[in-house]
């Protein structure tokens, strides 16, 4: 990322005017990595497979979504059975454990490019920062929309008392600026 863009993007913080060093780009990298490989996040982010995760929820590591669900190519699971029939678009609704999870917007699958499940620190590292293997995305739309998302609001805060990734959506997008800011070393 250009210097101009990673300075506006922290604009207001004290930082701002600092070069970010490549230890303190690799440390938020981590930091990144911690929450980018938990559970709330990749038993959405899977990838080509059709199966959404149950991982982190009591079920053990590899189970996939129980009641047969895929997400088939529309990843929502239009050609099959809808997620909507279970996880309705609905605001503000902390559902108890186990229930289908709520949020405002329509409870889909990411687009399989934006595979992150059991993947090493090292290899999302390097997909993340090459927009050619991410989607498309630079790393300011990464920062942008990880305040805006409603996946990743409920990732941080999921309630019914799911297990959660460190920090929150302000920092990890911080810190997304941070390596960034870096120029998004890998180790
Ligand atoms: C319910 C499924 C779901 C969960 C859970 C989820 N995501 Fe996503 N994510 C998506 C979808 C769908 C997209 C594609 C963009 C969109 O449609 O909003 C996406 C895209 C992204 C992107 C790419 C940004 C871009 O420019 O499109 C990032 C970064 C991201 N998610 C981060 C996270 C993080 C971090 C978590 C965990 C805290 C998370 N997501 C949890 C569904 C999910
Ligand atoms: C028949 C109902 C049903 C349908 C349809 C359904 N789900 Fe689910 N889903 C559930 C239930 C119930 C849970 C909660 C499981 C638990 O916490 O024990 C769940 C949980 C999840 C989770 C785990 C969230 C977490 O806490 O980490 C993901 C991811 C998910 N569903 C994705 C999808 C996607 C994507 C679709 C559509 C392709 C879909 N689901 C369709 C019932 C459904």
């Amino acid at each position: 990322m250009r210097p101009v863009l990673f300075a506006l993007l922290i604009a207001g913080t004290p930082l701002a005017a600092q070069n970010v060093s490549r230890e303190e780009g690799l440390a938020a990298w981590e930091r990144i990595y911690a929450v980018a490989s938990h559970p709330r996040c990749t038993n959405c982010h899977v990838g080509a497979q059709e199966e959404p995760m149950w991982e982190g929820l009591s079920y053990g590591r590899g189970t996939a979504h129980g009641i047969g669900v895929k997400a088939d190519e529309s990843r929502i699971g239009a050609e099959s059975m809808p997620c909507r029939t279970c996880h309705v678009t609905a605001a503000g609704r902390e559902t108890p454990a186990h229930a289908p999870a709520q949020i405002d917007d329509a409870w889909r699958l990411p687009p399989v490019e934006l595979d992150w499940l059991g993947e090493s620190s090292a290899a999302l590292c390097a997909q993340l920062r090459d927009p050619e293997r991410n989607d498309g995305h630079e790393i300011t739309d990464l920062v942008d929309h990880l305040t805006s998302s409603p996946f990743v609001a409920w990732g941080f805060a999921p309630g019914g008392g799911r297990s959660t990734p460190p920090g929150s959506p302000v920092e990890m997008a911080r810190d997304v600026a941070l390596w960034g800011g870096a120029g998004a070393p890998c180790k």
